[in-house]
């Protein structure tokens, strides 16, 4: 059921108003609040955001925010939410000192995972990933990315990347495929590199063309030799490049990233100076994943240096069964906030506009302006920074997602 015309009074509004871009350094502060005001809404686009109260001509439903804060939905520009099994000996393993790399060098971690969805029907992974993203919706979620990279061959890849397609046009949020195939080296298949950069790949562009293009260079996983060789031919093919780098070890995948024109590099817990400053002077946006630091290693990538040294910050879950099993984007902004050193306007505008512009949608959603999609989320108080202050909790009070109404968690909305 959609509604046509709804209009939130009475609301304090983040609109994130500026430029369809990535904010930098102290622009990431700004969040264009409206103390007071409305937003009106018809078929799933914001028509007219301004302060005071709605003009009397008003159609249709009418929502009294009770002055409590209205921000667009998160934008979620990380995440592997498409799995099958679980890893919980896994995690019995990690608490009793098994570190992730070496669980990875063992066979299992990403591993394990890759022989789980290989024996996993297209159908169950889009099941699955339908709950999950359910659950991310309900915590204030409006956009997902979606990695493959639990595949490793090329039917594997392109059964994951369709699951992610399926289950797409099955659920109000806007979901994002990304290409992972080098997320891992597959130990049994010797010509694994070349098979991923010379067949999976095209394969995947071929099927879902401009699909981003994503690899894992770490020790243990992609060279920086061989992630340059896939992201070189990815960009020949018209993708869109993105790289997880630095997560434990820094190889210089970073400054090769931002000079391939990368539009993200995410992890960067054990990014040197000299690199993140580089990925600051850049047009490249830092994604950083907290919930990851939290589940394996107290380690958090320098956010407070990186906005100081002018930098454009996304954060983003990671939801993964190994490294950050975690739905909750408040609980990345909560993170951001005590471990990134980020303020709370810096976390909020890095879960929402920012993370838009890694995923090329910084037209459509990650701000509330008029004509973007209605993609909106009504907190619980009245105050932002209360989004950095709690954690843990059961997300917003509401959430819209374009022309889907606005649900009460476990009821209806309220409206009069
Ligand atoms: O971003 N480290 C590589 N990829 C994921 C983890 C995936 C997994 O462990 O299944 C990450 O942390
Ligand atoms: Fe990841």
């Amino acid at each position: 059921m959609a509604m046509a015309s709804v209009t939130i009074t009475n609301a304090r509004i983040l609109t994130l108003a500026g430029e369809p871009a990535p904010r930098h350094g102290p622009a990431m502060r700004r969040l264009g609040v409206i103390d007071s005001g409305f937003v009106e809404i018809d078929s799933g686009r914001i028509l007219a955001v301004s302060a005071g109260p709605p003009p009397q001509t008003t159609k249709g439903r009418v929502i009294d925010a009770g002055g409590r804060v209205l921000m667009p939905a998160f934008v979620d520009c990380h995440t592997h939410t498409c799995w099958a099994g679980d890893r919980f000996d896994e995690y019995q393993m990690k608490l009793a000192g098994t570190s992730y790399l070496q669980i990875l060098s063992a066979g299992g971690g990403i591993m394990a995972t890759v022989r789980a969805v290989r024996s996993a029907e297209e159908e169950q992974l889009t099941e699955t990933l339908l709950q999950r993203l359910d659950r991310m919706a309900a915590l204030g979620t409006g956009t997902v990315e979606v990695k493959s990279g639990y595949g490793l061959t090329t039917p594997d890849e392109l059964k994951m990347l369709r699951a992610i397609h399926a289950a797409s046009r099955q659920t109000p949020v806007r979901v994002v495929a990304t290409f992972l195939g080098a997320h891992a080296i597959d130990p049994d298949n010797p010509r694994f590199l070349d098979q991923t950069i010379n067949e999976t790949l095209p394969a995947v562009a071929g099927e879902f063309p401009r699909i981003p293009c994503d690899a894992y260079c770490e020790k243990g996983a992609w060279s920086v030799a061989d992630t340059r060789r896939l992201l070189e031919a990815a960009a020949e093919l018209g993708c869109p490049l993105r790289v997880h780098a630095d997560q434990f070890n820094s190889l210089g995948m970073t400054p090769l990233a931002v000079d391939l024109g990368a539009r993200s590099v995410d992890h960067l817990e054990a990014t040197t100076p000299r690199d993140l400053e580089y990925l600051a002077a850049s047009e490249t946006i830092g994604v950083a994943l907290p919930a990851c630091g939290f589940h394996l290693d107290g380690r958090y990538a320098p956010g407070r240096a990186f906005i100081d040294a002018g930098g454009a910050l996304a954060i983003g879950t990671d939801y993964n069964p190994g490294s950050a099993p975690c739905p909750s984007m408040p609980f990345a902004v909560a993170l951001a906030c005590r471990h990134l050193g980020l303020t709370p306007d810096e976390a909020i505008t890095a879960a929402t506009i920012n993370a838009a512009c890694v995923l090329a949608l910084a037209d459509e959603v990650g701000s509330i302006e008029v004509g973007k999609s209605a993609d909106l989320q009504l907190l619980h108080g009245r105050d932002e920074r209360e989004l950095a202050y709690e954690f843990a909790t059961a997300g917003p009070s509401q959430v819209l997602i374009g022309p889907t109404p606005l649900r009460r968690r476990g009821g209806e909305a309220s409206s009069s």
